[in-house]
Protein backbone atom coordinates (compact mmCIF):
# COMPACT_ATOMS: atom_id res chain seq x y z
CA UNK A 1 0.00 0.00 0.00
CA UNK A 2 2.88 2.45 0.51
CA UNK A 3 4.65 2.59 -2.72
CA UNK A 4 3.78 5.54 -4.83
CA UNK A 5 3.11 5.45 -8.76
CA UNK A 6 6.25 6.21 -11.07
CA UNK A 7 6.52 9.50 -12.98
CA UNK A 8 5.62 8.31 -16.04
CA UNK A 9 2.25 6.83 -14.33
CA UNK A 10 1.69 9.64 -12.45
CA UNK A 11 1.44 11.82 -15.48
CA UNK A 12 -0.76 9.50 -17.37
CA UNK A 13 -3.15 10.01 -14.61
CA UNK A 14 -3.18 13.58 -15.03
CA UNK A 15 -3.27 14.01 -18.40
CA UNK A 16 -6.60 12.04 -18.43
CA UNK A 17 -7.98 13.31 -15.67
CA UNK A 18 -7.05 16.94 -17.18
CA UNK A 19 -8.26 15.67 -20.54
CA UNK A 20 -11.48 14.34 -19.47
CA UNK A 21 -12.20 17.95 -17.17
CA UNK A 22 -11.52 19.86 -20.47
CA UNK A 23 -14.72 18.21 -21.91
CA UNK A 24 -16.83 17.11 -18.96
CA UNK A 25 -15.85 19.26 -16.36
CA UNK A 26 -17.63 22.29 -14.15
CA UNK A 27 -16.60 25.68 -15.12
CA UNK A 28 -19.47 27.54 -15.09
CA UNK A 29 -19.44 27.64 -11.12
CA UNK A 30 -20.20 31.26 -9.60
CA UNK A 31 -16.86 30.85 -7.79
CA UNK A 32 -15.12 30.16 -11.04
CA UNK A 33 -15.78 33.23 -12.36
CA UNK A 34 -13.58 35.88 -11.18
CA UNK A 35 -11.69 33.28 -9.21
CA UNK A 36 -10.02 35.78 -6.75
CA UNK A 37 -8.83 33.89 -2.94
CA UNK A 38 -11.59 35.56 -1.14
CA UNK A 39 -14.50 33.95 -3.57
CA UNK A 40 -12.37 30.90 -3.60
CA UNK A 41 -12.08 30.53 0.27
CA UNK A 42 -15.56 31.04 0.85
CA UNK A 43 -16.98 28.72 -1.33
CA UNK A 44 -14.41 26.02 -0.45
CA UNK A 45 -15.71 26.56 2.88
CA UNK A 46 -19.25 26.51 2.14
CA UNK A 47 -18.50 23.47 -0.01
CA UNK A 48 -17.07 21.49 2.76
CA UNK A 49 -20.06 19.63 4.20
CA UNK A 50 -22.50 20.97 1.61
CA UNK A 51 -23.11 19.85 -2.16
CA UNK A 52 -22.50 22.12 -5.06
CA UNK A 53 -26.30 22.77 -5.94
CA UNK A 54 -27.15 23.82 -2.54
CA UNK A 55 -24.17 26.32 -2.33
CA UNK A 56 -24.86 28.33 -5.63
CA UNK A 57 -27.58 30.44 -4.03
CA UNK A 58 -26.30 31.42 -0.45
CA UNK A 59 -22.65 31.95 -2.20
CA UNK A 60 -24.31 34.61 -4.51
CA UNK A 61 -25.75 35.80 -1.69
CA UNK A 62 -23.12 35.96 0.55
CA UNK A 63 -21.07 38.01 -2.10
CA UNK A 64 -23.73 40.81 -3.06
CA UNK A 65 -23.89 41.14 1.16
CA UNK A 66 -20.40 40.66 1.73
CA UNK A 67 -18.04 41.31 -1.29
CA UNK A 68 -14.62 41.42 0.13
CA UNK A 69 -12.95 40.59 3.28
CA UNK A 70 -13.33 43.75 4.92
CA UNK A 71 -17.17 43.79 4.58
CA UNK A 72 -17.14 40.18 6.22
CA UNK A 73 -14.66 41.58 8.86
CA UNK A 74 -17.09 44.61 9.93
CA UNK A 75 -20.27 42.28 9.86
CA UNK A 76 -21.37 41.33 12.99
CA UNK A 77 -21.68 37.65 13.41
CA UNK A 78 -25.45 37.69 13.68
CA UNK A 79 -25.39 38.89 10.24
CA UNK A 80 -22.88 36.77 9.04
CA UNK A 81 -24.72 33.57 10.49
CA UNK A 82 -28.07 34.68 9.12
CA UNK A 83 -26.68 34.25 5.66
CA UNK A 84 -25.58 30.91 6.87
CA UNK A 85 -28.90 29.57 7.73
CA UNK A 86 -29.56 26.21 5.73
CA UNK A 87 -26.20 25.69 5.02
CA UNK A 88 -25.81 24.37 8.67
CA UNK A 89 -22.44 23.83 10.26
CA UNK A 90 -22.44 27.04 11.96
CA UNK A 91 -18.83 26.43 12.72
CA UNK A 92 -17.84 27.23 9.58
CA UNK A 93 -19.58 30.57 9.35
CA UNK A 94 -18.04 31.58 12.83
CA UNK A 95 -14.59 30.82 12.03
CA UNK A 96 -15.04 32.48 8.60
CA UNK A 97 -15.89 35.63 10.18
CA UNK A 98 -12.93 35.27 12.78
CA UNK A 99 -10.55 34.79 10.02
CA UNK A 100 -11.56 37.87 8.04
CA UNK A 101 -11.00 40.20 11.42
CA UNK A 102 -7.93 38.30 11.67
CA UNK A 103 -6.57 39.02 7.81
CA UNK A 104 -8.09 42.62 8.24
CA UNK A 105 -5.70 42.77 11.87
CA UNK A 106 -2.66 41.09 10.58
CA UNK A 107 -2.51 41.49 6.85
CA UNK A 108 -4.52 44.72 5.66
CA UNK A 109 -7.62 42.42 3.87
CA UNK A 110 -5.13 40.21 1.74
CA UNK A 111 -5.50 36.41 2.06
CA UNK A 112 -1.99 35.11 3.11
CA UNK A 113 -0.53 33.48 0.10
CA UNK A 114 0.64 30.31 1.75
CA UNK A 115 -0.04 27.18 2.85
CA UNK A 116 1.31 27.82 6.39
CA UNK A 117 0.06 32.09 5.96
CA UNK A 118 -3.42 30.22 5.41
CA UNK A 119 -3.46 27.40 7.77
CA UNK A 120 -2.59 29.60 10.65
CA UNK A 121 -6.58 30.65 9.76
CA UNK A 122 -9.59 29.51 11.66
CA UNK A 123 -11.09 26.70 9.67
CA UNK A 124 -8.56 26.73 6.90
CA UNK A 125 -7.04 22.98 6.66
CA UNK A 126 -4.42 22.02 4.48
CA UNK A 127 -6.98 20.99 1.65
CA UNK A 128 -8.76 24.15 1.77
CA UNK A 129 -5.27 26.07 1.74
CA UNK A 130 -4.00 23.70 -1.44
CA UNK A 131 -7.25 24.51 -3.14
CA UNK A 132 -7.37 28.28 -2.36
CA UNK A 133 -3.84 28.47 -3.59
CA UNK A 134 -4.20 26.19 -6.65
CA UNK A 135 -7.25 27.64 -7.98
CA UNK A 136 -7.24 31.28 -6.96
CA UNK A 137 -3.59 31.91 -7.06
CA UNK A 138 -1.99 29.92 -9.77
CA UNK A 139 0.22 28.04 -7.45
CA UNK A 140 0.80 24.38 -7.73
CA UNK A 141 -0.46 23.09 -4.18
CA UNK A 142 -1.89 19.43 -3.58
CA UNK A 143 -5.66 18.91 -2.38
CA UNK A 144 -7.09 16.20 -0.48
CA UNK A 145 -10.46 16.45 -0.04
CA UNK A 146 -13.57 14.21 0.63
CA UNK A 147 -13.90 13.28 -3.12
CA UNK A 148 -10.23 13.36 -3.97
CA UNK A 149 -9.75 11.00 -1.47
CA UNK A 150 -12.47 8.34 -2.69
CA UNK A 151 -10.67 8.76 -6.45
CA UNK A 152 -7.31 7.96 -4.84
CA UNK A 153 -8.48 5.42 -2.49
CA UNK A 154 -10.13 3.37 -5.01
CA UNK A 155 -7.59 4.11 -8.02
CA UNK A 156 -4.78 3.28 -6.18
CA UNK A 157 -5.93 0.37 -4.26
CA UNK A 158 -5.52 2.21 -0.89
CA UNK A 159 -6.23 -0.30 2.06
CA UNK A 160 -7.06 1.16 5.56
CA UNK A 161 -9.78 4.05 6.95
CA UNK A 162 -8.59 7.36 5.57
CA UNK A 163 -9.22 9.18 9.02
CA UNK A 164 -6.06 6.79 10.20
CA UNK A 165 -3.31 8.96 10.54
CA UNK A 166 -1.20 6.77 8.37
CA UNK A 167 -3.52 6.32 5.55
CA UNK A 168 -3.85 10.16 5.62
CA UNK A 169 -0.36 10.36 5.15
CA UNK A 170 0.10 8.14 2.38
CA UNK A 171 -2.57 9.75 0.58
CA UNK A 172 -1.32 12.99 0.80
CA UNK A 173 2.37 11.51 -0.74
CA UNK A 174 0.34 10.17 -3.46
CA UNK A 175 -1.69 13.55 -4.33
CA UNK A 176 1.47 15.42 -3.92
CA UNK A 177 2.87 12.94 -6.67
CA UNK A 178 -0.31 12.71 -9.29
CA UNK A 179 -0.68 16.62 -8.86
CA UNK A 180 0.31 17.99 -11.64
CA UNK A 181 3.10 21.14 -11.91
CA UNK A 182 1.56 22.96 -14.34
CA UNK A 183 -2.39 23.34 -14.43
CA UNK A 184 -2.55 22.41 -11.16
CA UNK A 185 -5.99 24.42 -10.64
CA UNK A 186 -7.42 22.93 -13.30
CA UNK A 187 -6.20 19.17 -12.40
CA UNK A 188 -7.57 19.83 -8.49
CA UNK A 189 -10.82 20.80 -9.80
CA UNK A 190 -10.82 18.56 -12.25
CA UNK A 191 -10.61 15.19 -9.29
CA UNK A 192 -13.24 17.28 -7.33
CA UNK A 193 -15.66 17.01 -10.13
CA UNK A 194 -14.58 13.80 -10.98
CA UNK A 195 -14.90 12.20 -7.26
CA UNK A 196 -18.28 14.34 -7.37
CA UNK A 197 -19.72 13.31 -10.68
CA UNK A 198 -18.31 9.83 -11.73
CA UNK A 199 -16.75 8.01 -8.69
CA UNK A 200 -19.47 8.61 -6.99
CA UNK A 201 -19.39 6.32 -3.40
CA UNK A 202 -21.97 3.64 -4.09
CA UNK A 203 -22.75 3.71 -7.98
CA UNK A 204 -19.21 4.66 -9.66
CA UNK A 205 -19.59 5.43 -13.85
CA UNK A 206 -16.87 3.57 -14.42
CA UNK A 207 -17.76 2.87 -18.31
CA UNK A 208 -17.18 6.77 -18.68
CA UNK A 209 -13.67 7.01 -16.15
CA UNK A 210 -10.75 8.60 -17.95
CA UNK A 211 -8.52 6.06 -15.79
CA UNK A 212 -10.82 3.20 -15.69
CA UNK A 213 -7.61 1.48 -17.41
CA UNK A 214 -4.92 2.01 -14.26
CA UNK A 215 -7.58 1.52 -11.67
CA UNK A 216 -7.09 -0.63 -8.88
CA UNK A 217 -10.64 -0.37 -8.02
CA UNK A 218 -12.27 -1.51 -11.02
CA UNK A 219 -9.93 -4.52 -11.92
CA UNK A 220 -11.54 -5.96 -9.21
CA UNK A 221 -14.64 -5.97 -10.69
CA UNK A 222 -15.93 -4.07 -7.14
CA UNK A 223 -14.81 -0.49 -6.87
CA UNK A 224 -16.56 0.12 -4.41
CA UNK A 225 -14.76 -1.38 -1.71
CA UNK A 226 -12.76 1.35 -1.35
CA UNK A 227 -12.26 3.72 0.45
CA UNK A 228 -12.27 1.05 3.34
CA UNK A 229 -14.81 2.00 6.05
CA UNK A 230 -14.26 3.46 9.45
CA UNK A 231 -13.63 0.38 11.62
CA UNK A 232 -16.67 -0.32 14.03
CA UNK A 233 -15.75 0.00 17.83
CA UNK A 234 -16.99 -2.84 19.44
CA UNK A 235 -19.90 -2.23 21.67
CA UNK A 236 -19.49 -2.56 25.35
CA UNK A 237 -21.51 -5.36 26.50
CA UNK A 238 -23.46 -4.23 29.99
CA UNK A 239 -26.03 -6.81 32.26
CA UNK A 240 -28.86 -6.23 34.08
CA UNK A 241 -31.19 -8.97 35.86
CA UNK A 242 -35.00 -8.04 35.67
CA UNK A 243 -37.61 -8.97 37.76
CA UNK A 244 -41.28 -9.65 36.61
CA UNK A 245 -43.40 -9.89 39.80
CA UNK A 246 -46.50 -11.24 39.67
CA UNK A 247 -48.69 -11.04 42.36
CA UNK A 248 -51.32 -13.69 43.33
CA UNK A 249 -53.89 -12.30 40.47
CA UNK A 250 -51.64 -12.26 38.07
CA UNK A 251 -51.22 -8.66 37.92
CA UNK A 252 -47.53 -7.88 37.47
CA UNK A 253 -45.82 -4.90 38.63
CA UNK A 254 -44.52 -2.53 36.96
CA UNK A 255 -42.31 0.86 37.63
CA UNK A 256 -41.46 3.83 35.87
CA UNK A 257 -38.20 4.89 35.08
CA UNK A 258 -36.10 7.50 36.03
CA UNK A 259 -36.70 10.64 33.15
CA UNK A 260 -32.97 9.97 32.10
CA UNK A 261 -30.49 7.10 31.03
CA UNK A 262 -31.89 4.58 29.19
CA UNK A 263 -35.22 4.03 28.61
CA UNK A 264 -36.10 7.25 30.26
CA UNK A 265 -39.62 7.68 31.40
CA UNK A 266 -40.86 4.46 30.10
CA UNK A 267 -42.17 1.84 32.18
CA UNK A 268 -40.66 -1.52 33.25
CA UNK A 269 -39.54 -3.97 35.77
CA UNK A 270 -37.33 -3.65 38.69
CA UNK A 271 -33.71 -4.07 37.67
CA UNK A 272 -30.53 -4.97 39.41
CA UNK A 273 -26.85 -4.61 37.95
CA UNK A 274 -25.67 -7.67 39.85
CA UNK A 275 -26.98 -11.08 40.45
CA UNK A 276 -25.89 -10.41 44.11
CA UNK A 277 -28.44 -7.44 44.12
CA UNK A 278 -30.99 -9.31 42.70
CA UNK A 279 -31.01 -12.10 45.22
CA UNK A 280 -31.34 -9.73 47.90
CA UNK A 281 -33.87 -8.48 46.84
CA UNK A 282 -35.80 -12.05 45.86
CA UNK A 283 -34.93 -13.08 49.69
CA UNK A 284 -36.90 -9.60 50.78
CA UNK A 285 -40.38 -11.11 49.26
CA UNK A 286 -42.70 -13.68 49.85
CA UNK A 287 -42.67 -16.03 46.87
CA UNK A 288 -44.24 -18.85 45.52
CA UNK A 289 -42.14 -19.44 42.74
CA UNK A 290 -38.83 -18.14 41.06
CA UNK A 291 -38.21 -18.75 37.40
CA UNK A 292 -35.28 -17.90 35.33
CA UNK A 293 -35.18 -17.24 31.90
CA UNK A 294 -33.52 -17.72 28.87
CA UNK A 295 -31.13 -14.56 28.84
CA UNK A 296 -31.32 -12.65 25.97
CA UNK A 297 -29.20 -9.30 24.41
CA UNK A 298 -30.80 -6.14 23.61
CA UNK A 299 -28.58 -3.60 21.18
CA UNK A 300 -28.14 0.32 21.70
CA UNK A 301 -26.42 2.90 19.68
CA UNK A 302 -23.50 2.35 22.40
CA UNK A 303 -23.48 -0.81 24.03
CA UNK A 304 -25.18 -4.24 24.06
CA UNK A 305 -27.25 -5.11 27.22
CA UNK A 306 -27.55 -8.79 28.22
CA UNK A 307 -31.05 -9.21 30.48
CA UNK A 308 -31.64 -11.92 32.82
CA UNK A 309 -35.33 -12.18 33.42
CA UNK A 310 -36.23 -13.73 36.71
CA UNK A 311 -40.18 -14.33 37.13
CA UNK A 312 -41.54 -14.42 40.21
CA UNK A 313 -44.83 -14.84 41.58
CA UNK A 314 -45.99 -13.42 45.11
CA UNK A 315 -48.05 -15.64 48.03
CA UNK A 316 -50.32 -12.93 48.21
CA UNK A 317 -52.50 -10.85 46.39
CA UNK A 318 -51.96 -7.10 46.41
CA UNK A 319 -53.82 -4.93 48.23
CA UNK A 320 -55.40 -1.26 46.76
CA UNK A 321 -52.91 0.26 49.41
CA UNK A 322 -49.88 -0.98 48.12
CA UNK A 323 -51.35 -0.24 44.05
CA UNK A 324 -51.23 3.60 44.63
CA UNK A 325 -47.74 4.89 43.97
CA UNK A 326 -47.30 7.09 41.56
CA UNK A 327 -44.07 5.47 40.05
CA UNK A 328 -45.23 1.76 40.42
CA UNK A 329 -48.26 0.46 39.12
CA UNK A 330 -49.73 -2.89 39.31
CA UNK A 331 -51.39 -3.70 35.33
CA UNK A 332 -52.83 -6.76 34.21
CA UNK A 333 -50.66 -8.73 31.23
CA UNK A 334 -51.77 -6.79 27.90
CA UNK A 335 -53.02 -3.38 29.83
CA UNK A 336 -51.99 -0.82 28.20
CA UNK A 337 -49.97 1.22 30.59
CA UNK A 338 -48.27 3.70 28.62
CA UNK A 339 -44.16 3.54 27.02
CA UNK A 340 -42.95 0.15 26.92
CA UNK A 341 -39.17 -0.85 26.38
CA UNK A 342 -38.87 -3.51 23.10
CA UNK A 343 -37.64 -6.18 25.34
CA UNK A 344 -40.13 -5.53 28.05
CA UNK A 345 -43.03 -5.89 25.54
CA UNK A 346 -41.43 -9.11 24.47
CA UNK A 347 -41.81 -10.36 27.66
CA UNK A 348 -45.11 -9.76 28.57
CA UNK A 349 -45.77 -11.07 25.48
CA UNK A 350 -44.16 -14.43 26.30
CA UNK A 351 -46.27 -14.38 29.72
CA UNK A 352 -49.63 -13.86 27.68
CA UNK A 353 -48.44 -17.27 25.54
CA UNK A 354 -50.61 -19.81 26.37
CA UNK A 355 -47.94 -22.71 27.41
CA UNK A 356 -45.29 -21.13 28.70
CA UNK A 357 -42.06 -22.25 26.44
CA UNK A 358 -40.45 -19.10 28.15
CA UNK A 359 -37.42 -21.83 29.76
N1 LIG B 1 -16.07 20.73 -3.44
C1 LIG B 1 -15.12 21.37 -2.77
N2 LIG B 1 -14.55 22.32 -3.52
C2 LIG B 1 -15.17 22.30 -4.71
C3 LIG B 1 -15.08 23.04 -5.90
N3 LIG B 1 -14.18 24.01 -5.99
N4 LIG B 1 -15.86 22.73 -6.90
C4 LIG B 1 -16.76 21.75 -6.79
N5 LIG B 1 -16.90 21.01 -5.71
C5 LIG B 1 -16.14 21.29 -4.67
Amino acid sequence: MNTLPSNRQCRQFSDAVLAWFEQHGRKHLPWQQNPTPYRVWVSEIMLQQTQVTTVIPFFERFMLSFPGVDALAEASQDEVLNHWSGLGYYARGRNLHKAAIKIMQDNNGELPQTLEGLMELPGIGRSTAGAILSLACGQSEPILDGNVKRVLCRHYGVDGWYGQSAVEKHLWQLTSAVTPRQLTGPYNQAMMDLGATLCSRTKPGCDRCPVQSSCAGYATGNPTQWPHKKPKKNKPQRQTWMIIVQDGQGRLMMKRRPPSGIWGGLWGFTQFDTEVLAERYLDSLNLSSVARWQSFQHTFTHFHLMIHPIHVRLKHKVTASMIEDNECRWVTPGEDVGGLPAPVSRIIDQLQKPVDSSN
